[in-house]
C-alpha cells in the first residue's frame, strides 16, 4: 500500500472545514487590515533561500528540500514564504508605485524536519509582508493584525515575546561581546552551539537544548549594546504597543532562527503543554536588508507567519468550534426508478435555487437510504416514489419536529423555505438561509 510520506498529513472531510474556515476569516482580517494577497510558486531557484553559505541558519544548513530539475536547475521547496515575496516584489518592482506594499500569502511550506506534534514536513503558513518606510508603526500594525486573527477565532491563551536585535552596527557589538563571552564558557555549550560560536553567536541564545542553562541565562543581552538609532526605534514599537493595550514580554534574548532579521523580533506563543516545544504559533520580525541583497532598492521589510497547523491544534484543544457540524437543507429519498430519475432533475432544480441538498444513490433499499439520510444531517428527509409522483405530491419529514407533511411537488420550495426561515429552533438563524 503506498503511505504519505513522513512528517506529511491528508486534510480529510470533517477537517478541510477548519482550514477553508481558517482561510476565510485570515482573509477577511487582511482585507479589513489593508493586505492585499500575493501567491508565489512553491519552489524558487535555490539561491532565494541559500543566500549566505558562511551562515549557521538551520535553514541553510539542513532544512530544505532541494532538488535538482530535468533542465540542471538547482531548487528549493519553498521552507518558508518571505524570501519568496521579497523576490517577487523585487522581480516585478512592486516599489515602483512608490506605495508601501501590504501583502499576504498562505499555502504549504516544506521543510526537513524531525517531526513531531505541531512540526511537519509539509506545513502551512499564513504571511503578512510589509515593504515601505523603517516604521516602528508598521511593526506593530504587522504585530496587531495577528492579534485580530486571534480575537477574530477567539484564542486568547497567548503570549507574545518581543525584542530587538538592533541596526548592524549594534548587532555587531553585540555579536563581539557574546563571542567573547560563549568562548570563554565553551564548555558548557552542546555541539550545537559550540558550531554556532563562530558563525552565528546568536543564535545559541534560542537553543533548545542549552536553554536552561546558567550560562545562557547569564549572557550579555543586545539591550546593552543597542545604538541610539535601534534603541528609539524598538522604544517606539513598545510604546505603540502599549497605546493599543496589546500585552507582551520583553525577552532580552530572543534572536529567531532565521537570518534576515534586524531591529524588532517576535514570537506569539499558545500557553498550553499540548504542543510542547512547538508552542509558537506566530512568529516574525523587521528585515531592512532583504530587499536589497535579493536585488532591490533600498527598502526595508517587516512581516510574520502563523503556523496554520499549529493554530488549529490549538483551537481544537481549546474546544473551539470555527465551523458548524455539515448540516443540508435536505437529503431525498427514492422509491422507484421513475422516482429516482425525477428525483435527480428536482435535486438539481433545488440546487439552482440555492437549496444545500442531496440524494441518495444507493441501491432500493430504504433502510440503506435513511442510513444515508442521517449521515447527511439534514434539516429534512423527503420521500418520493412513483405513487406520490402520480399525484404530484411529496413526503417532507422535518428532522427537528419529527413530523411528516405531505406537501404538493409544485409548491415544495415555497413551504420548505418558510420552513427554514422560520425554523422552530433557531428561527432561521442556526443554518445559512436558502439563497433564493
Ligand atoms: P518561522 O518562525 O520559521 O518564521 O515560522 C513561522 C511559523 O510557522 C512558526 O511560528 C510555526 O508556527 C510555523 N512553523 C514553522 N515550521 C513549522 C513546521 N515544521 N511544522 C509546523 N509549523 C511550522 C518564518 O517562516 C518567517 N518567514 C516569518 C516571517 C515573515 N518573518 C518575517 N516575515
Amino acid at each position: 500500500m503506498l503511505t504519505k510520506p513522513k512528517g506529511t498529513y491528508d486534510i480529510l472531510p470533517g477537517e478541510s472545514q477548519k482550514w477553508a474556515k481558517l482561510e476565510q476569516v485570515f482573509r477577511r482580517v487582511c482585507e479589513i487590515a489593508n493586505y492585499e494577497e500575493i501567491r508565489t510558486p512553491i519552489f524558487e531557484q535555490y539561491e532565494t533561500f541559500h543566500r549566505d553559505q558562511t551562515d549557521s541558519s538551520d535553514m541553510v544548513n539542513k532544512e530544505t528540500y532541494d532538488f535538482i530539475d530535468r533542465g540542471e536547475r538547482k531548487m528549493t521547496l519553498r521552507p518558508e514564504g518571505t524570501a519568496g515575496c521579497v523576490r517577487a516584489y523585487v522581480e516585478n518592482k512592486l516599489y515602483a508605485s512608490n506605495k508601501i506594499s501590504k501583502l499576504f500569502y498562505f499555502g504549504p511550506m516544506f521543510r526537513y524536519e524531525r517531526p513531531q506534534k505541531g512540526r511537519y514536513r509539509q506545513f502551512y503558513q499564513f504571511g503578512l509582508e510589509a515593504y515601505g518606510p523603517k516604521s516602528a508603526l508598521l511593526d506593530v500594525d504587522i504585530i496587531s493584525t495577528a492579534i485580530l486573527l486571534f480575537k477574530a477565532i477567539g484564542l486568547n491563551k497567548l503570549r507574545v515575546r518581543i525584542n530587538t536585535l538592533g541596526d548592524k552596527e549594534s548587532r555587531d557589538k553585540y555579536r563581539e561581546v557574546l563571542v567573547n563571552y560563549f568562548t570563554k564558557n565553551i564548555d558548557y555549550l552542546c555541539a550545537d552551539c559550540k558550531d554556532r560560536l563562530n558563525k552565528n553567536p546568536l543564535r545559541i541564545l534560542d537553543c533548545k537544548v542549552d536553554k536552561d542553562s546558567e550560562v545562557l541565562k547569564k549572557a550579555p543581552c543586545i539591550s546593552d549594546y543597542l545604538n541610539e538609532e535601534s534603541k528609539a526605534h524598538f522604544k517606539e514599537v513598545i510604546d505603540s504597543l502599549d497605546r493599543l493595550g496589546i500585552s507582551y514580554v520583553l525577552d532580552p534574548h530572543l534572536v529567531r532562527g532565521l537570518d534576515y532579521y534586524s531591529d524588532t523580533v517576535f514570537e506569539i506563543e499558545y500557553l498550553s503543554d499540548v504542543l510542547g516545544n512547538q508552542n509558537v504559533i506566530c512568529a516574525g520580525g523587521r528585515y531592512n536588508n532583504l530587499v536589497k541583497e535579493l536585488g532591490g532598492p533600498d527598502i526595508p521589510g517587516v512581516g510574520l507567519a502563523f503556523g496554520m497547523d499549529r493554530i488549529l491544534l490549538a483551537l481544537e484543544n481549546e474546544n473551539i468550534k470555527i465551523v458548524k457540524d455539515k448540516e443540508l437543507h435536505f437529503f431525498l429519498i427514492t422509491l422507484g426508478n421513475l422516482a429516482k430519475e425525477e428525483g435527480q432533475k428536482l435535486i438539481y432544480d433545488a440546487r439552482l435555487r440555492g437549496f444545500k441538498c442531496d440524494m441518495s444513490y444507493q441501491g432500493q433499499s430504504l433502510k440503506a437510504q435513511f442510513k444515508e439520510a442521517d449521515y447527511n444531517n439534514s434539516l429534512f428527509t423527503l420521500i418520493l416514489g412513483d405513487d406520490e409522483i402520480a399525484n404530484n405530491n411529496i413526503n417532507v419529514k422535518n428532522n427537528q419536529t419529527k413530523t411528516q407533511e405531505t406537501v404538493k411537488l409544485n409548491e415544495l420550495f415555497d413551504y420548505l423555505l418558510s420552513k427554514i426561515n422560520n425554523c422552530a429552533n433557531c428561527g432561521g438563524k442556526c443554518h445559512e438561509k436558502s439563497t433564493n
